[in-house]
């Protein structure tokens, strides 16, 4: 059945997984792609599907109500897969307003605009948000995990916004009734990751013999997942997911930090020909992050359970591909270091 969906965010990393997974594997949907193209957006990263007759690009901000009220005039939405988003917890350190602006406010408007458009005409219809499992806080008792079901506790900016933005999406379907779904997901990795985030900068600077900069004793742990098994979660949740549920994806894959730096020097030092351990010497202790987050963890029974999903993917299998991507597109990661990004880099390390 032909629909048109508008999916926030999609020039950027996850965002364009799953675009492009919507667009090639739905022909009949019209997969309308809205993007500020912010310093994270990279229209690189849809370059192999911007022909296809079902893709179309928006450019502008999803705080700009007269603009976003403009895209349910001009298109008859059936769907929004809601991802734009200021993603990264350290620049919410130093400049959390922007955060409030865009994933509370933005999200507001986007949710404002659908109520509005679909008057209660809900028939067919699905706002889908897409949030992280650092709403809920940080774990200490290795026996647990995030469910559903447990208490936000933000303790970033960064994730105070998000968590912000899941409840307005559920005001909107307690008080309005708009159909709404919400994912909270672990840790991302693979092909197009913003080499700010922890596994393409270390990609980056073991292969330009940088610094490894590890935030405190690199004890914080993560729970990673491959990129495509999220986007395929989210198409199936899309399609799938109860109205007004909640569902968390996770790689039940954690990882210490210090840990993760290590298997990647194993695995980098292999490909780029170097002596077994060669750069581990560039591993540095910084100042650890402000409010750091000891660990998340996700317990994904229920999407696995309910909505029969499952990763793809084993972590070695996903590592392998993301840091083959990286050897085959270093070009892309150069493109976006040298500009704005290498000023934020030297501020933010001094290294
Ligand atoms: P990203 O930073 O790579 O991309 C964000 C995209 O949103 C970019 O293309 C950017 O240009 C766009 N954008 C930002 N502000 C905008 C605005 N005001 N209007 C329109 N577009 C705007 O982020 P990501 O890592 O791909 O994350 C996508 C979503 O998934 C976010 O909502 C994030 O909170 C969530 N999430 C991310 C992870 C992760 O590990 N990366 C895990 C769980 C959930
Ligand atoms: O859990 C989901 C979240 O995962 C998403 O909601 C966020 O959008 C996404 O950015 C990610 O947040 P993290 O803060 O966990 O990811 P990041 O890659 O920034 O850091 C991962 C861990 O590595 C964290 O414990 C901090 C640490 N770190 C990070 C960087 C960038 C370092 O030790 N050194 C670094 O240089």
């Amino acid at each position: 059945m032909s629909k048109h969906i508008l999916i926030t965010g999609g020039a950027g990393f996850i965002g364009s997984h799953v675009v492009r997974l919507f667009v090639t594997r739905y022909p009949d949907y019209k997969i309308i792609n809205l993007d500020k193209l912010t310093y994270a957006g990279n229209l690189e990263n849809l370059k192999d599907i911007e022909s296809r007759p079902n893709y179309i690009f928006e450019h502008g901000d999803i705080v700009d109500e007269a603009f976003v009220n403009g895209l349910f005039e001009k298109y008859p939405l059936d769907g929004v897969i809601h991802l734009a988003a200021e993603s990264h917890v350290d620049r919410s350190i130093t400049d959390p307003m922007a955060f409030v602006r865009t994933n509370v406010m933005g999200t507001c408007n986007l949710l404002n605009a659908a109520k509005n458009a679909w008057k209660g005409n809900y028939e067919g219809k699905r706002f889908y948000h897409v949030s992280t499992d650092e709403v809920y806080g940080e774990l200490h008792n290795p026996q647990e995990f995030f469910v559903e079901t447990t208490s936000y506790d933000p303790r970033s900016p960064y994730s105070a916004s998000k968590a912000s933005s899941d409840h307005f999406v559920r005001a909107y379907h307690n008080t309005y009734g708009l159909p709404v779904v919400i994912s909270n997901c672990s840790n991302n990795y693979g092909p197009n990751h913003f080499p700010e985030k922890l596994i393409p900068l270390m990609i980056n600077n073991i292969r330009n013999k940088k610094p490894l900069p590890v935030y405190g004793k690199g004890e914080n742990v993560r729970d990673w997942l491959f990129v495509k098994d999220h986007a395929r979660a989210i198409d199936i949740i899309f399609h799938d997911g109860k109205n007004g549920d909640t569902y968390n994806i996770g790689g039940n894959n954690e990882w210490k930090n210090i840990d993760l730096v290590h298997l990647l020097i194993r695995l980098m030092d292999k490909k780029l020909g170097n002596p077994e351990g060669e750069s581990t010497r560039l591993i540095t202790y910084v100042t650890d992050r402000a409010g750091h987050d000891l660990r998340y963890a996700i317990d994904a029974t229920k999407l696995m359970t309910e909505l029969g999903w499952s990763p793809s993917v084993t972590f070695e299998e996903g590592l392998a591909q993301t840091v083959d991507w990286y050897f085959d597109n270093w070009d892309w990661i150069e493109n976006i270091t040298s500009g704005e990004y290498q000023k934020y880099y030297e501020s933010m390390y001094k290294l």
